[in-house]
């Protein structure tokens, strides 16, 4: 006898909850679609997927639904008028927010009778299907392994553990050096192209130093798990080269603001430094905000 068809429900039909539902399909999943604006879901009915006309629908229509949105507040706007039916259900909620924000989610989710996991979905953009994506899930390990298996479709996973905050955690921190990296491209390759220079002759030189980006981290995780590692000599060469940056991004008109906040926080470790008569890391001062910074000991 051959195995039931699996199920499942998207709330949330952005780009991200599209490729979510393609890729269910593709996999043989059957799927029941909500969303906020209905036309967003009649290219995925024309696909194959089932339309609920409202989310206390979509929410009976299975026993697992995914949540696709643009933050944890809007999670409240969609299930709260039909939080009576979420009791027995499992919400995975693969909307990106603070690892706060998904633990009150969590609480509230339970609190109406329903089982939740959490995600971070770290993707090439949209494609989740490509070599480099996959899916960060925090939360119970007994329903993650539950519903494994109905996800997988979705992208290769990463279970972190019980701690609901904890897949947001690491992928906050996974966006915290994709933000700046995308914005330090802009500015890079207008510099070039400002130039009067080729941005195709100049991005394979980007990619081939980045080649050298595992070999920081691997160096940089081993000091900052010791306190972070500055002196003073190189925190002033820093100061100076993000100097020489804004300068070559103004000459031809480019925004260096980034850059002006970088040599900002080498300067305040150079002033710190100064003050506690030893070297102070930049990774010192991002860690205590609070003030309570620790000064670290050139090697
Ligand atoms: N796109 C990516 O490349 C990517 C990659 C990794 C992770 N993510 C994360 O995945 C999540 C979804 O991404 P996305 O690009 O699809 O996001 P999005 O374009 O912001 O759309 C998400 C969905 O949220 C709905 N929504 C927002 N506020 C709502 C509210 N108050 N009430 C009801 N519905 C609401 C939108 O409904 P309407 O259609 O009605 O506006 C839309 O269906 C986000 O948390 C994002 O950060 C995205």
């Amino acid at each position: 006898m051959s195995e039931p068809r699996k199920s499942v429900t998207v709330i949330g039909l952005g780009p991200m909850g599209q490729a979510m539902v393609e890729a269910f399909l593709k996999a043989g999943v059957e799927v029941t679609v909500w969303n906020r604006s209905p036309e967003k879901a009649d290219a995925m009915v024309a696909l194959g997927a089932k339309r609920a006309d409202t989310v206390a629908a979509a929410l009976d229509a299975n026993a697992v639904t995914v949540l696709s949105l643009t933050h944890y507040a809007a999670m409240y706007d969609v299930l709260g008028p039909a939080a009576d039916h979420l009791h027995g259900k499992v919400i995975v909620n693969l909307s990106s927010d603070s690892p706060g924000q998904a633990r009150a989610g969590a609480a509230w989710v339970r609190r109406h009778g329903a089982e939740f996991l959490s995600g971070g979905v770290m993707s090439a953009g949209s494609n989740i299907e490509h070599p480099a994506s996959y899916i960060f899930y925090s939360g119970p390990r007994a329903v993650f392994e539950a519903h494994a298996e109905l996800l997988l479709p979705l992208s290769p996973q990463e279970y972190l553990g019980a701690d609901d905050g904890l897949a947001q955690v690491f992928y906050q921190g996974l966006l915290t050096i994709f933000h700046p990296w995308l914005l330090a491209f802009d500015q890079a390759t207008a510099m070039i192209a400002r130039s009067g220079h080729d941005i195709a002759r100049f991005v394979p030189f980007a990619v081939r130093s980045s080649a050298a980006f595992p070999y920081f981290m691997e160096q940089f995780s081993v000091e900052n798990q010791n306190g972070g590692w500055a002196d003073l000599a190189s925190l002033r060469m820093m100061d100076a080269g993000a100097q020489h940056i804004i300068d070559a991004s103004a000459e031809v008109g480019v925004d260096a603001t980034l850059s002006r906040t970088a040599q900002a926080f080498w300067r305040k470790a150079v002033a710190a430094s100064l003050e506690a008569g030893t070297a102070v890391s930049t990774y010192a001062l991002m860690g205590d905000a609070a003030g309570d910074t620790r000064a670290v000991s050139g090697r």
